[in-house]
């Protein structure tokens, strides 16, 4: 089984994304951490075990960076609702309690404890894995892959005209990471997600009634923004593609290019910029998203999220 150690901003999304990871049956989960981001530190975690409960599922729970590096935080309710799950799980008390520690530590034990098996896929800022590279700087070499959702390549920003959101909100954590010298960093960015598009026809086609009940609930309010702004009624499955990217790699086609991060600018904090023409001549650190078989993502997605008994 593929070793996974997940870091969520729990969001919509995100829980979407959980579902996946803590379903498919060829990975271990070895345990989620939680960051600052969509929604407070303490909302994500409680959103995480609330997930994790609806599928009964139990993996460690850690929670990390309450703020990011050196930003205050940027919660996002326009767009995840008040609890950052569209209302859904909203007065649910979670029935377990985070795991102690911190998730830079949590993230450090994994990867010694395994060296050269565990995949890190970020949903969130990058905070977390950041501090811990900070911590730990030899940990890019004994982990086998990071793979991230944020940025974009060729295509605009979800939170400023230039920016997405994990890399505007915590870009000095973002650029850290980018220059930490990982042997296999992925980006999943908007190039791809804003492709990977969930329907209502989608939804009604499960079958697990829970899981239905939840992404159906969590995602109504989600849809409709989407579709204010685009005109289509469906959601992005940013945080998902991610997941499902990490488990299954034939889902997208990827480019290694030289990529930083905007850490300074009026307009462009937080802009990825992957370096298509290498002008700037530096080794490539980032295998790109590119192209997505947005097919084969949602029929693995729905029918994964679906097995939820083991
Ligand atoms: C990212 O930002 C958050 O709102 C989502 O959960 C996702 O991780 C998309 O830009
Ligand atoms: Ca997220």
């Amino acid at each position: 089984k593929q070793k996974l150690l997940l870091d969520v901003d729990t969001g919509i999304d995100d829980a979407l994304g959980i579902l996946l990871a803590a379903n498919d049956k060829d990975t271990e989960l070895l345990g989620i951490t939680t960051v600052n981001g969509n929604v407070s530190l303490q909302q994500a975690t409680t959103n995480t075990l609330n997930v994790l409960a609806l599928i009964e599922h139990s993996c460690p729970v850690v929670k990390g960076a309450e703020t990011p590096l050196l930003r205050p935080p940027h919660f996002e309710k326009s767009v995840h609702g008040e609890n950052g799950l569209g209302g859904a799980l909203k007065d649910v008390e979670p029935s377990t309690l985070p795991s102690p520690g911190f998730a830079p530590d949590f993230m450090i034990e994994q990867a010694r404890r395994y060296p050269g098996e565990v995949t890190f896929v970020m949903t969130g800022p990058l905070t977390n894995l950041a501090l811990a590279v900070k911590k730990c700087p030899d940990l890019p070499q004994l982990l086998q892959k990071v793979v991230y959702m944020g940025g974009a390549a060729f295509t605009y920003g979800n939170i400023t005209p230039a920016s997405e959101y994990n890399m505007y909100v915590d870009p000095e954590a973002a650029r850290i990471i980018l220059q930490a010298g990982f042997p296999s960093l992925t980006q999943i960015g908007l190039d791809v997600t804003r492709q990977a598009l969930l329907t209502n026809a989608h939804i009604d086609s499960l079958q697990t009634s829970n899981v239905k009940h939840f992404v159906k609930t969590s995602t109504a309010h989600y849809i409709k923004r989407y579709e204010q702004r685009n005109g289509v009624a469906a959601c992005a499955l940013h945080d998902p593609l991610a997941v499902a990217y990490a488990i299954r790699p034939d889902l997208c086609e990827t480019q290694l290019l030289y990529t930083d991060i905007e850490t300074s600018s009026r307009l462009c904090d937080g802009q990825t910029i992957c370096d298509l023409q290498d002008r700037l001549q530096e080794k490539p650190n980032v295998h790109i998203a590119l192209k997505v078989d947005v097919d084969a993502f949602i029929s693995y997605f729905l029918t994964t999220i679906q097995h939820h008994l083991h």
